[in-house]
């Protein structure tokens, strides 16, 4: 999309009759008012994101368009709360949740889970359950709707507990708390780390922007879970802000005492609401919180990004939510940018090199050598660029396969005799590419035989009545590339699978056959890849699957 014109008024000079020269000058405008937020958040090493809502995500050009190209961050609204992905018991829904994130996928943005176990959106017969059963509901949500992604680097975080504390920074007394008592929040940390060891894991609240009884309660909990190794790892700030109310006090003194406990601070739900009908002051301080608040995390290199609650006035919570209030977010009903699109914008951008869009100089002289039946060996010469290199994307087969830093890699987990074409090009810190270099085209050797796998799985967690598989990790012991597995186990008599994720299992019962998905079947020697599933069993039966037997094909 484009920015909204910036006219910068010249030094205009007015001869009035008497003669003397008044000069009537505008503030200019600053250097680099161009460039997408995005392009200016990474610039920085920041993230700029936006709750997605599904709808305008499955059916608005125009939505699409400013969601893919202005952000580089992004949170499902409510797609990836336990109403929308876990409706009834063991009943798991992802469409939503698999929509935002194939869209972020396509854009290159990274996806903040949200969220867990929360007292809003959480469905009744969660509500009802006893405190042991809502245990075990709990653990089993957060392994399933977590482990889904946990092989997906771009779901790189978590709301794990969501607004626990009341304003005096007292416990909520939600049904969580009732059910179970405090523990539920170390035991939802520890669950959500067993399912996805590499994510980060957020405590997320609001009216904790600033330093008041809340932070302090939700900076209290936060040291004290990480003193008894709880994995905490961030905090994420809300900001619902609104106009009528002053600007969260000592603000950046609270991100500061945040990052010197060793958490990373996120601002989550961004957006400024405004009494209708607003008026010009209104709007200004509008846009004079959305500078501040983006300030403020530009400024500390604890925290990560921001995230805005929505980008249009289009689809926002606050008409439905705040009667009366309106107008909180940064484009207008027609996704027309408003001036608060130039608070965000000039506050990520700040004068350092974001706003670059020249792209680096295309990679020259790509070579592949050491090509064995399963990996290759590529070099290529750097490439120049006014603010910096910071990588290549190889390009297998037309696609990106990942990004190294620096100009030769080796590439692996090919299929012997096989015919790949590659190519390289270069990304720079605000994010622009060069064009792809030459192609090289590279054949794999023959395999020499002894292909073969191994499965080994693991139970992650049980109860009465069922269990969770996971890991099933399968390894491909022999010496050339395997192109797919196919994994045996049997389930003792009476168990019954009720779920699995990265494999397709079949059938539900006694000997059953694993074979992996089109996206986990290539395992170069000595690979791994895991799968997992869950099943149910008689109450009491304490037996486990066993026999796990791998065919590589
Ligand atoms: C809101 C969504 O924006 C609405 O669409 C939904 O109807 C209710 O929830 N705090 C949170 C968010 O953590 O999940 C909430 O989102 C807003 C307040």
């Amino acid at each position: 999309m484009s920015v909204p014109s910036r006219r910068l008024v010249p030094l205009a000079v007015l001869t009035l009759f008497t003669g003397f020269a008044v000069a009537i000058v505008t503030a200019p405008e600053p250097a680099s008012a161009s460039g997408t937020l995005r392009s200016h958040a990474a610039a920085r090493g920041k993230f700029i994101g936006y709750a997605a809502a599904t709808g305008p995500l499955a059916n608005e050009t125009a939505y699409r368009n400013i969601a893919g190209s202005e952000f580089n961050q992004v949170t499902a609204e409510n797609a990836m709360k336990w109403d929308a992905t876990e409706p009834q018991d063991n009943q798991y829904n992802f469409t939503g949740a698999d929509q935002v994130v194939a869209f972020a996928q396509a854009n290159n943005q990274r996806v903040h889970g949200h969220t867990l176990v929360w007292h809003s959106q959480t469905p009744g017969w969660v509500q009802g359950l006893s405190g042991t059963a809502m245990r075990t509901a709990m653990q089993d949500h957060i392994s399933r709707v977590v482990g889904r992604w946990a092989n997906d680097p771009i779901v790189e975080s978590w709301d794990v507990v969501n607004e626990v504390f009341n304003e005096d920074g007292s416990l909520r007394q939600s049904f969580w708390l009732n059910a179970m008592g405090q523990s539920y929040i170390a035991d939802a940390f520890r669950f959500a780390r067993a399912a996805d060891p590499d994510a980060r894991l957020c405590i997320n609240d609001y009216n904790v922007e600033g330093i008041n009884a809340k932070s302090t309660a939700m900076y209290n909990l936060v040291q004290q879970l990480r003193a008894q190794n709880v994995p905490v790892d961030c905090v994420g700030f809300q900001a619902h802000l609104a106009v009528q109310f002053g600007f969260p006090g000592q603000y950046t003194q609270n991100i500061a005492r945040f990052a010197a406990l060793g958490v990373q601070v996120r601002i989550t739900e961004l957006d400024v609401r405004i009494p209708l009908p607003a008026d010009q002051a209104e709007i200004t301080r509008q846009n004079q919180y959305y500078t501040q608040i983006v300030d403020g995390c530009m400024q500390s290199t604890a925290c990560a990004g921001v995230t805005i609650w929505g980008f249009t006035d289009r689809y926002s919570w606050v008409p439905d939510t705040f009667q009366g209030e309106g107008q909180a977010l940064i484009y207008d009903t027609n996704y027309s940018p408003k001036p608060a699109y130039t608070a965000v914008h000039d506050a990520l951008d700040d004068g350092d090199p974001g706003g670059d869009t020249q792209p680096p100089t295309t990679p020259t002289g790509l070579t592949a050598s050491g090509v064995t039946s399963n990996s290759v060996n590529l070099s290529w010469t750097a490439s120049t660029d006014n603010v910096g290199v910071t990588g290549y994307d190889i390009i297998r087969n037309g696609t990106v396969t990942n990004t190294v830093a620096g100009t030769s890699t080796t590439v692996t987990g090919l299929s012997p005799s096989t015919a790949y074409q590659f190519a390289v090009r270069a990304r720079d810190a605000a994010g622009n590419t060069s064009a792809n270099s030459a192609t090289v085209n590279v054949t794999t050797q023959p395999g020499s035989g002894g292909g073969g796998c191994s499965a080994t799985g693991t139970v992650q967690t049980q109860w009465g009545n069922g269990y969770v598989v996971q890991p099933v990790t399968v390894t491909n012991t022999g010496t050339s590339a395997i192109t797919g597995w196919t994994v045996t186990l049997t389930l003792p008599s009476g168990h019954s699978l009720t779920g699995q994720w990265n494999a397709t299992i079949s059938p539900t019962s006694g000997a059953v056959t694993a074979r992996n998905m089109s996206y986990n079947g290539n395992l170069g020697p000595g690979q791994s890849t895991t799968f997992g599933f869950q099943v149910s069993r008689p109450n009491g039966n304490t037996a486990v699957p066993s026999g796990y037997t791998c065919t590589a094909s």
